[in-house]
């Protein structure tokens, strides 16, 4: 995954240099610019069994501010938030692991530096007994859950050490 670049981000970005869980780094951007879950509208990707995206609808297209280009072929993690907990993601992986459907919020990094919520749901694809890929299906999230979460995921972050 590529740095974010300053032109691409809209106003001032606080820079993170960004370790992921596969060891590769990356620079954010990352503005407090919020972009609303279009009412009505469903976020859907499909991934591998690693979590490389290997399709996903216009919605997601349009609310990442990511070409379909520049998701397919590449790490879910291109849209993960410095603000999500570590433990989130975790669960998530243990979860559709067992071959067993996750549920949960989601602060999502735009290309643009900016986030937006989803209420998501991780299916895992289980053929033979074996899982071979997943479905994301994102909704629109509660306002009064993004507010309680927002609080939550910040005492789970500080407890985790940033970074
Ligand atoms: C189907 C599917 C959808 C995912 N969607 C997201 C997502 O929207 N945002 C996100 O940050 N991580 C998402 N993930 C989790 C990422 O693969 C990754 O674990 C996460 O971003 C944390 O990055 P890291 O594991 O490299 O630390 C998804 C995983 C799967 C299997």
């Amino acid at each position: 995954m590529h740095d974010m670049c300053p032109e691409d981000v809209r106003g001032e970005g606080r820079a993170y240099e960004w370790t992921y869980f596969d060891g590769t780094s990356r620079r954010l951007l990352v503005t407090d610019e919020e972009t609303r879950f279009p009412t009505g509208e469903l976020i859907v990707s499909r991934t591998d069994v690693s979590g490389v995206i290997t399709m996903c609808n216009d919605a997601l297209v349009h609310l990442s501010g990511y070409s379909r280009e520049e998701l397919v072929g590449t790490s879910h993690a291109i849209l993960r938030h410095p603000d999500m907990p570590r433990s989130v993601f975790a669960d998530l992986w243990s979860t559709v692991g067992q071959g067993t459907r996750w549920t949960g919020y989601m602060k999502n990094l735009r290309r643009d530096g900016g986030y937006y919520w989803v209420y998501a749901t991780v299916i895992p694809k289980v053929v033979d007994g074996v899982v071979v890929g997943h479905t994301s299906v994102r909704r629109e999230p509660s306002r009064a859950k993004v507010e309680e979460l927002s609080a939550v995921y910040a005492t789970m972050r500080d407890e985790e050490g940033r970074g």
